[in-house]
């Protein structure tokens, strides 16, 4: 098998930012509200008709130019989102088109905020197996085009974006382990509930706001801490190692809350949990990706350092991912 790494990076954030203050209009919240319970301040929104793609397209064009590698040398396109452009075809074939990435095979992965630990994982088995070279693995969401803007439970905590990795052999370590789990009997607590085979769009459902998210947070809290805090310790048990070896923990941002009671179980500093949910909230399978993206790019993650993914999810889902930089 073939060692296999992350040689390039990207993400795009849309231009238009959507603040704290936005939303006190919108519905009855508050800054204070937001910040102390989500450590949300503002999140970036997509223009109209802006979709999955074209972000992904932004991100993907960023990664290929900081791995040195043009579309045409791609095998392999996977992108997790579950706000695709439209039902079918998928967002990683619009992208292969939009890139022109001609040739290369391509399928999305629903697998919500644990999307793109989901995807590097399916994508490296490619890669180490020598099924294929390179592989570009993007996570991508337009959330805000399935949020019900009059429910103040959830509208406050998503937003847009996209980050991109390319994935190709490398000679340290690369990717050490890869962890994946999900529990499907609740998946009643986090969903969109129409709009698929179960119940079709017609005038009923979105006269019932059904083509939005829809969550149970609370009940969300105390599993998504549980659940992040095993995934880390199984996915580092696998690896060999212990969270002294852990030089940054990337997690999903769901919840600046729920991320540093992670932390503290898990006995990690402060200062080594990178955090992009104040600028950005929660942006499902783009959230982890973009987290780890901007941490390249700003220094905190260097040559060497041991990286730590940690998602979960609408599933629910959950996925961990130890990599050597
Ligand atoms: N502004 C003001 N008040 C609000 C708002 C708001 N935006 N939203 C809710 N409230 C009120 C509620 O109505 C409630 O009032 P009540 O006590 O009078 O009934 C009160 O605030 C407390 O509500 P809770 O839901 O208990 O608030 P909580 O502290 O749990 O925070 C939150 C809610 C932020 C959603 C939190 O529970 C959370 O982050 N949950 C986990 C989410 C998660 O991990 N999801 C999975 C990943 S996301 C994905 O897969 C797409």
């Amino acid at each position: 098998m073939k060692k296999v790494g992350i040689i390039g990076v990207g993400e795009y954030l849309p231009e238009k930012i959507l603040t704290n203050a936005d939303l006190e209009k919108m519905v009855d919240t508050s800054d204070e509200w937001i910040t102390t319970r989500t450590g949300i301040k503002e999140r970036h929104q997509a223009a109209k008709g802006e979709a999955a793609s074209d972000l992904a397209f932004k991100a993907a064009e960023e990664a290929l130019k900081n791995a040195k590698l043009k579309a045409e040398d791609l095998d392999l396109i996977v992108v997790a989102t579950i706000t695709g452009d439209m039902p079918c075809p998928s967002v990683a074939s619009i992208l292969q088109n939009k890139l022109g990435a001609k040739g290369a095979a391509c399928f999305d992965i629903s697998a919500a905020c644990a999307g793109f630990v989901y995807g590097i994982s399916v994508a490296q088995q490619f890669v180490a197996s020598a099924t294929y070279k390179n592989a570009l693995v993007v996570g991508v969401e337009v959330l805000t085009s399935v949020t019900d803007w009059q429910d103040r439970n959830t509208c406050v905590l998503f937003g847009d974006g996209a980050g991109a990795v390319v994935l190709s052999e490398v000679k340290n370590r690369g990717i050490i382990s890869t962890y994946l789990g999900c529990d499907g009997s609740k998946l009643g607590l986090l969903n969109i509930p129409a709009g698929g085979s179960a119940n079709p769009a017609s005038t009923e459902t979105v006269r019932n706001r059904q083509h939005f998210i829809k969550m149970q947070g609370n009940e969300l809290f105390k599993i998504a801490v549980n659940t992040m805090t095993r995934a880390a310790e199984i996915v580092l048990e696998q690896a060999g190692m212990t969270f002294a070896d852990v030089d940054i923990i990337i997690p999903h941002q769901a919840n600046a809350r729920i991320i540093m009671a992670v932390a503290k179980k898990l006995g990690i500093p402060e200062g080594r949990v990178y955090l992009n949910i104040e600028r950005c909230g929660n942006m499902s399978s783009a959230s982890t990706v973009t987290a780890l993206c901007e941490a390249v790019r700003e220094g905190r993650v260097k040559k060497g350092d041991i990286v730590l993914l940690d998602a979960f999810g609408a599933g629910l889902v959950w996925g961990a991912c130890v990599i050597e930089w």
